[in-house]
């Protein structure tokens, strides 16, 4: 891949990036969740792109960001009632729904599956470029692959500068980690990755939704998830982490015991008295749960730019967006947690 010169867009250059998506380039775009990879849905060789530009596993389906859920039947099959009522109760925001694919959709999106993931994000420039681009915008976080997700421009530029036609920066991102991946194809429902919108949340309009197994242990390579990209070892920093879970006093007290000269801690607000002088990200006060998720992939991040060891980090507990949380630190971890 020859370097190019990233432009930087602003939200009012909707022509502009609608331009690079009609030309079959990369856009940066911004969303509530995190900064995301787009290229044409319907072109396979913008979507070949966004792999070679990522090096994400060809195994591993892109979902699709459409403007409003009048477009799901233009992509979809069989499409059941309760799309339409999570569309009307969480569109536009953090849910992807896994439906039956038309056969429109290319395989370089779906990685040869038969179903497609959508979503409507809730940010009103990258509805209004797709809307004006006319095609549905295929887009993976954009971050290198296994790197922790963009929550700005600058962290995604971090990853991307040079590799992408430009990046539309909306400042950062309001909700911090990805989108809820429901599979609607499945009987009941199943929850394939938490996100910014609650499984409390879903079971409120949905009643039961299972949890599928990948969302709380780590698959061996020989499993095969039904989102593809929980098996892969995901969000970590070049320096191991270590999640410790329990009470948050409790843990934060475990850490300081265990903490050796090189390490780094990812804590709550409420501790980091007991680290001065170490590297420490806080990630706000201990129940503010909309604080941890926004803060979450920053904090990773964080620790590249740092000459750390390891990482210790506490965690919240998986009520509510904690589940989100939880679950990429845990995947940070490679699933190496110490229960108290
Ligand atoms: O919030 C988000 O969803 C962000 C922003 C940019 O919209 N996008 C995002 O995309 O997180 P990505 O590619 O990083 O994660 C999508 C996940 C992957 O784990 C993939 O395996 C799964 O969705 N996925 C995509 N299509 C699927 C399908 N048809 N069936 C099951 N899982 C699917
Ligand atoms: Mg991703």
């Amino acid at each position: 891949m020859t370097a190019m010169n990233t432009k930087r867009l602003t939200i009012d250059d909707i022509a502009q990036g609608a331009a690079v998506i009609a030309a079959g380039g990369l856009l940066g775009i911004p969303t509530e969740t995190v900064y995301g990879l787009g290229a044409n849905g319907l072109d396979p060789n913008a979507v070949h792109a966004i792999f070679a530009a990522k090096g994400r596993p060809q195994d591993n389906p892109l979902i699709l960001h459409i403007p409003d859920e009048s477009w799901l039947e233009r992509y979809c099959a069989d499409i059941p009632q309760t799309a339409y009522t999570l569309a009307e109760r969480f569109w536009p925001g953090p849910l992807t729904i896994i439906l039956k694919r038309k056969p429109n959709v290319p395989d370089a999106v779906t990685a040869g599956l038969d179903t497609v993931g959508m979503r409507c994000p809730d940010c009103a420039v990258t509805r209004s470029i797709i809307a004006a681009a006319d095609v549905p915008v295929a887009a993976p976080s954009g971050n290198t692959s296994g790197r922790p997700s963009p929550t700005t421009a600058a962290a995604m530029l971090e990853d991307m500068d040079g590799k992408i036609d430009a990046i539309v920066d909306a400042g950062p991102c309001a909700v911090g980690v990805e989108s809820t991946i429901v599979d609607l194809t499945a009987t009941p429902p199943r929850l394939l990755r938490p996100g910014g919108v609650t499984l409390e949340q879903l079971r409120e309009v949905l009643g039961e939704v299972s949890v599928d197994e990948a969302v709380t242990r780590l698959m061996s390579t020989n499993e095969k998830p039904r989102a593809p990209g929980m098996k892969y070892r995901h969000y970590a920093p070049k320096a191991p982490v270590t999640v410790v879970n329990g009470e948050p006093e409790a843990a934060a007290q475990y850490i300081a015991a265990h903490l050796e000269p090189d390490d780094g801690v990812i804590c709550f607000d409420n501790y980091v008295n007991l680290f001065k002088g170490r590297p420490t990200e806080s990630i706000g006060p201990k129940d503010d749960r909309e604080a941890h998720a926004r803060r979450i992939f920053e904090a990773l991040r964080a620790f590249d730019h740092k000459d750390v060891r390891r990482i210790w980090a506490q965690s919240p507990d998986a009520h509510g967006l904690g589940l989100a949380v939880t679950n990429r630190l845990n995947k940070a971890a490679g699933f190496h947690i110490i229960q108290l």
